[in-house]
């Protein structure tokens, strides 16, 4: 790891909110983060925590604007642009809901993809690297992270299969080839490499019970840690 880098990862971390915790999911397409976000927002509301679940990008009106922007182009945005497309949503939901709703004690945010997306598709798929997503994420509120992040790790056979069963309309990114795939795979696996300690590796080959069981053994490890 070169020195430059080191520096960059220096300046995240998590959100300090006493009895709050962030959390966020990642994967490729049909790796499951849908299904597993409502199965760990229910069993977290059974804890009593009070569970927020947002979406990147989106989530506020303005955010909402730019997902539109972004995923229903009709002409090829360039990787640059889309990465601050995403960054913009970004702060704009950390500023307007997270920051806020974290403060009330007890809360628990779950992110449906974050930094680590942005790693993956813009720093990886696009070609960005990684060096250029950490440092567009260098001003607050863009330097937090979250908690814990559940990667639920799956190879190109399985999210080809999965997405096939789905038959809906491919979005902007689903359109894309084997390369790309391959290649949102690798920065997933560089993330995981990058922040061992946030990163928890789900073998989302396994069948849907055995991640929410792993799911569940991360969260307790984080809420018996932090507490
Ligand atoms: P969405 O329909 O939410 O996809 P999914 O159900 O797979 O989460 O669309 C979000 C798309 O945006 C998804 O293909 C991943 C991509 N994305 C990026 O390229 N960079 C990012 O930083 C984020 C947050 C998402």
């Amino acid at each position: 790891m070169t020195i430059e880098i080191n520096q960059l990862l220096a300046n995240f971390r998590p959100p300090a909110f006493p009895g709050s915790y962030f959390i966020s999911f990642e994967g490729i397409e049909g790796a499951g983060k849908s299904t597993q976000i409502i199965q760990t927002q229910r069993y977290l509301e059974s804890l009593n925590f009070r569970v927020l679940v947002l979406r990147e990008p989106g989530g506020t009106s303005f955010g909402e604007k730019l997902r539109k922007a972004i995923l229903e182009s009709n002409s090829p945005i360039h990787p640059v642009a889309e990465m601050h497309l995403f960054c913009s949503s970004r702060a704009q939901l950390l500023h307007e809901v997270t920051l806020k709703e974290l403060a009330v004690p007890g809360t628990i945010i779950i992110y449906d993809r974050y930094i680590d997306s942005t790693i993956a598709y813009q720093g990886m798929g696009r070609g960005l690297g990684i060096e250029a997503v950490l440092k567009t994420h260098q001003s607050f509120p863009l330097t937090l992270v979250p908690h814990l992040t559940l990667y639920i790790a799956i190879g190109l056979n399985t999210s080809h299969l999965r997405q096939n069963k789905r038959q809906i309309p491919k979005d902007y990114f689903e359109r894309q080839g084997n390369d790309f795939y391959q290649k949102l795979i690798d920065g997933y696996e560089k993330s995981h490499e990058l922040f061992p300690e946030r990163v928890f590796k789900i073998d989302g080959e396994k069948d849907e019970s055995f991640v929410f069981e792993e799911i569940k053994r991360a969260v307790h490890h984080l809420i018996e840690r932090v507490r």
